[in-house]
């Protein structure tokens, strides 16, 4: 069995990765990857060899029909994880280009592909953002209407939707998961919690979006690794899950229990711009994946927050190297406005 995991060396992928050779050490991996900004093979340093010859790394752009011809034609593919994307909001709302040609374009080079070539599974990682934004009760279901409010919800909505229409219109197999904001190690400190850690260490300004009161549900990268593996094995074609946390948080208060664990008064706190339509809520209904494939969350927030802010304290060699090149010039471009303000 060979898996074509696409962008496995970011935050989802690397520890997808890695779950896999401790879950399923006799299935092949190959690694594409085009090694943007957020992809670091340092994510998967010490794993590789481990794998011995069931790994292979090849750095590309799932864009690219050229580059799938020869991972093809070198591999037997039996079956195709898509994780490669841009993933942060904040960068499609300055400029969506990237969002289009590799969630759009890329999905789309790699449904046909598979369709070419025929794979047994394509799973396709969505998010529950293609939803949109809910107010203070409810919760996505599978059938909620799409209703995608940035570019990057919008640009993952439109892979779903070709994945849906590939399905129907070839039988290929795809399955479609939609996930609520996952947190854990090697995620990169763009995002909220990886950001407020480091900056905290840092004794630097912590900038909270508007009111600080949006909520979102918050799902350890394990416990959606783990449902991954089990949709691909046992979930039906053409179907999406979602899966989630049962864990919702309000900004805020996810920023104050970071300052608490690392001793860190509250007045670090910065409240700034908020992001353009930021979605209020989300919050996901997993009950057909618990019913279906007997999946729920298994790691105790409390325990795999401290665990992640652990992991942030001990590694920051890892982050301290993001956060020291262009990154700075992306951190001074986003936030000095909002912070000057
Ligand atoms: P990430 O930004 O950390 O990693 C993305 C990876 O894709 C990087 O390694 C990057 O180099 C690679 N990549 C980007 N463009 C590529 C291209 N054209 N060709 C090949 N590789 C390319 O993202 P993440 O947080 O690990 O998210 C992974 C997937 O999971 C994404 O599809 C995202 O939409 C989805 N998702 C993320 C979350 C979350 O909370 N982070 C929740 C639900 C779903
Ligand atoms: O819900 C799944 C999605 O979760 C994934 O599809 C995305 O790839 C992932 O990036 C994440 O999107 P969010 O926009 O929810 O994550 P982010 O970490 O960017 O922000 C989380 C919340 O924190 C959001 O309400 C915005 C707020 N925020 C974020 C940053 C970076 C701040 O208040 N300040 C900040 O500096």
């Amino acid at each position: 069995m060979k898996i074509l995991v696409t962008g496995g060396a970011g935050f989802i992928g690397s520890n997808f990765i890695r779950f896999l050779f401790r879950e399923r050490p006799e299935i092949g991996v190959i690694n594409l990857d085009r090694l943007t900004y957020a992809g670091n093979l340092e994510n998967l340093e010490g794993w590789e060899e481990l794998a011995g010859t069931n790994y292979r790394f090849v750095r590309g752009d799932i864009a690219d029909p050229k580059i799938l011809e020869e991972v093809w034609a070198a591999n037997p593919i039996d079956a195709v994880i898509n994780f490669a994307a841009e993933s942060h909001v904040d960068r499609s709302i300055e400029s969506a280009g990237d969002f289009i040609r590799t969630n759009v374009t890329g999905t789309l080079a790699l449904l046909e592909a598979a369709r070419k070539h025929g794979v047994k599974r394509f799973l396709q990682i969505s998010t529950d953002e293609v939803y949109g934004s809910l107010g203070p009760t409810g919760k996505f279901v599978e059938t909620s209407p799409l209703s995608p409010r940035s570019p990057y919800s919008a640009s993952k909505a439109g892979a779903d939707l070709l994945g849906l229409a590939f399905f129907e219109t070839y039988q290929l197999p795809v399955l479609i998961t939609r996930c609520s904001n996952n947190y854990g190690p090697y995620q990169f400190p763009e995002k909220l919690i990886p950001l407020m850690i480091s900056n905290a260490l840092e004794d630097k300004p912590l900038p909270v979006y508007g009111d600080g009161l949006q909520v979102r549900d918050w799902i350890h990268v394990e416990d959606h690794c783990r449902a991954l593996l089990l949709v691909l094995e046992k979930g039906t074609p053409g179907e999406v899950y979602n899966v989630g946390g049962g864990n919702e948080w309000p900004n805020i208060e996810i920023v104050k229990l970071i300052l608490g664990a690392l001793g860190k008064p509250d007045s670090l706190i910065k409240y700034v711009a908020d992001r353009p339509g930021h979605d209020r809520r989300y919050a996901i209904d997993f009950t057909r994946i618990e019913r279906e494939l007997g999946w729920r969350p298994r790691v105790d927030f409390a325990k795999g927050i401290k665990e992640t802010i652990d992991w942030y304290v001990k590694n920051k060699s890892w982050w301290g190297r993001i956060k020291s090149g262009e990154y700075q010039k992306y951190y001074e471009k986003m936030y000095g406005w909002r912070i000057k303000k």
